[in-house]
């Protein structure tokens, strides 16, 4: 384990995002490197673990990714509400944007692309090159390579969430979010069909 950060399997990796969390995708090239907000991110295979995740054309982060094929998903918290936002409404087009937003890099293992420290999770991707996809809908297909979390808050396939500033976070417009809140088993509850 690595300062709060314990590696997942790759092939657990889509727990990551299974509950649907806002993510901050961070990007580099050509000695460039910006991060972004993003909702519209979730997975899409087990073995290899693929994402896939919807990035405008008009954003930097999307000319970096095309630029690299690389990219990383950094999962914040409550507790950074603000500075996703603020990574979510500012352009890296204006300026070097992870510092005006209060977030610091740190590097992955895998990709170039930096990761985002006091996240609670990290993922490690390659774009799978789709043309038509990337053109016609803004969607990116990737692998994951790599991946960590936060033991505190996900361990043994599950997230658990004590201290309430760790919890992730759902976006709905406006600067309104949700957090993830409680989790609960109801496999003991589930009709058997029987
Ligand atoms: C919480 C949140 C979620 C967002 N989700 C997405 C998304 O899934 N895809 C997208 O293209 N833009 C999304 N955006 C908007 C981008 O983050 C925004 O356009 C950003 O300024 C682009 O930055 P860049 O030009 O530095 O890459 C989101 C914004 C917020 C605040």
């Amino acid at each position: 384990m690595q300062n709060g950060r314990q590696a997942v399997p790759l092939e657990k990796s889509y727990l990551l995002l299974n509950h649907g969390p806002v993510t901050l995708v961070g990007s580099t090239h050509d000695g460039r490197s910006n991060v972004m907000a993003a909702s519209w991110v979730m997975p899409l295979d087990f073995d290899p673990p693929k994402v896939v995740l919807v990035i405008d054309r008009n954003t930097l982060t999307r000319e970096l990714i095309e630029a690299s094929g690389e990219f990383s998903l950094s999962i914040p918290c409550r507790e950074m509400a603000a500075q996703v936002l603020a990574a979510g409404s500012l352009s890296g087009r204006d300026g070097e944007k992870a510092s005006r937003c209060g977030l610091e890099f740190f590097a992955a293992s895998c990709v170039a692309a930096p990761l985002v420290g006091d996240c609670v999770a990290w993922l490690e991707c390659r774009v799978i090159p789709c043309r038509d996809n990337q053109d016609r809908h803004d969607l990116f297909i990737a692998e994951v390579l790599a991946a960590q979390a936060d033991p505190a808050v996900f361990s043994q396939g599950r997230w658990h969430f004590s201290d309430d500033c760790r919890r992730t976070l759902h976006y709905q417009a406006g600067g309104a979010f949700f957090v993830t809140g409680e989790s609960f088993d109801a496999s003991e509850q589930a009709p058997t069909g029987g």
